[in-house]
């Protein structure tokens, strides 16, 4: 494509290097998608005749139907899907080919196609997130009234309801898919028709294939369009902290599943045996997830780092910007599809959840909310007198609630039968009524608020 300034052809080592298609393959529904564009345009524009124009977006569609059918030759001589195409455009149709190009450089051309491919991969993460927060608010419509112990420095803390902590990870999941939609909405303006950097001198519209291909402009500068990555690091920085979320479910379900803990059966579908314990049950999907979400930072680290350098316009290291891109896109829709299974399929254990509940004093806090409402204490006196009771509780062994009345009074003499009614679990979650709080009449409020919003989805 370039060999009339060279006197010999490059040096093995120098295709293999330069080659690109191995990955960039991947974009050839884009590419052939944009040049329909660019040549209707050209068309449209008078740059090239109506009848070239025509002739080139048949051999287009030519070359589409053999790319769907046979794949993408891959010969490193070519370099890239853009040289592939056309390669393949000029054998099917001849010289006239050779007006595709009129009017933009590969440089334009390839900023054109990643946009496109990183919109639809932005579309199809956002179809994911929302099945998965359909079947969050599923299973936490289930459990509203399911009571769990709630922990901080992983201590039980306080009794939460199971469908509260489901509809914790439905806020993060919220959160990334309006990260992912403003990505979309800053990728969406469209560098075709700048050209190698500088623009073009051919009376080109850029409005019409800005249109034609779905983006709401034309970008403002064509340097800047060429040599803009933002919105491949905007994606892979959303992809990186929903990626973060869902490790941390997935670390959670892993822990849950624990024996000791005992919270949760994942569906056999998504773990797997051991070849030599014949009683194993290993949450590998979970595991995975956890694991990919590293290899997704890595990812987004990847292509900071390969930009962090680079002077204005175009330079050759931003053909590495699509191994990390693609990587993390199916390391993350994998990543989606094998939570909502899990969280679809889970047996959660609400029986152990409630035992645990009960264990670990976690309505210690009850306890000294009734020292403040009912007897007047100050919460600080109020905590150092459940302070006491908890420690008598835990030289018997028994749960707070085992105490008798002499025993607490003993401790403090304001303490009335009353405070029985505070320190049962149920008691706990149903006080934490707040606006946001755990109580199941809250945790359905949310449930049902998120329902309507998925329904618009
Ligand atoms: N294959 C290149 C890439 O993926 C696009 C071509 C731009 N090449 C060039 N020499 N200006 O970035």
């Amino acid at each position: 494509m370039w060999g009339g300034r060279f006197a010999e052809g490059p040096a093995a080592i120098m295709r293999e290097i330069n080659a690109s298609i191995p990955f960039d393959k991947a974009l050839w529904r884009q590419d052939i998608a944009a040049s329909k564009a660019h040549v209707a345009m050209l068309g449209a524009c008078g740059i090239v005749s109506g009848e070239d124009a025509v002739a080139i977006e048949r051999g287009l569609d030519s070359v589409a139907a053999e790319y769907e059918a046979d794949g993408v030759p891959e010969n490193w001589d070519l370099e890239d899907i853009h040289m592939t195409t056309e390669s393949r455009l000029a054998e099917l149709i001849g010289p006239v080919a050779g007006r595709l190009h009129t009017a933009r450089s590969r440089n334009d051309q390839v900023a054109t196609d990643f946009r496109l491919w990183v919109r639809d991969a932005i579309d199809a993460v956002d179809a994911g997130l929302s099945a998965l927060q359909r079947a969050l608010v599923t299973r936490a419509g289930e459990h509203a009234d399911s009571i769990m112990p709630g922990f901080t420095h992983l201590q039980a803390a306080q009794p939460v309801t199971l469908g509260h902590h489901l509809m914790a990870y439905y806020e993060m999941i919220r959160r990334d898919r309006s990260r992912f939609q403003a990505a979309r909405a800053r990728l969406n303006e469209s560098p075709l028709g700048s050209a190698a950097l500088a623009g073009t001198g051919f009376p080109i519209d850029r409005e019409m294939t800005a249109q034609a291909l779905g983006f709401d402009r034309a970008t403002a500068n064509s340097l800047d369009a060429v040599s803009d990555r933002d919105f491949a690091l905007d994606y892979l920085q959303a992809a990186v902290q929903c990626a973060l979320h869902l490790s941390r479910l997935a670390e959670e379900l892993i822990l849950w599943a624990s024996q000791p803990f005992g919270f949760v059966r994942l569906p056999d579908s998504l773990s797997t045996g051991s070849s030599i314990m014949p009683q194993k049950k290993n949450p590998d999907a979970a595991e995975l997830v956890r694991g990919h979400a590293g290899r997704i930072v890595g990812c987004a680290t990847a292509l900071t780092v390969t930009m962090k350098g680079l002077p204005l316009a175009y330079s050759k290291d931003m053909q590495d910007d699509k191994p990390p891109v693609f990587e993390a896109a199916s390391l993350l829709a994998l990543s989606i599809a094998a939570m909502t299974g899990m969280i679809a399929d889970a047996e959660f254990r609400t029986d152990r959840m409630r035992q645990a509940a009960e264990l670990g004093y976690a309505t210690a806090t009850d306890l000294a909310d009734w020292l403040v409402r009912e007897a007047g204490l100050p919460f600080r006196e109020a905590h150092h007198v459940t302070g006491a009771a908890v420690r008598l509780a835990e030289e018997k062994g028994v749960a707070l609630d085992a105490l008798s009345l002499d025993e607490l009074q003993a401790i403090d003499a304001r303490i009335g039968e009353g405070v029985y009614k505070a320190l049962s679990v149920e008691a706990s979650v149903a006080a934490r009524a707040s606006h946001g709080g755990t109580a199941p009449d809250q945790v359905r409020r949310r449930v049902a608020d998120a329902r309507t919003a998925l329904e618009m989805d």
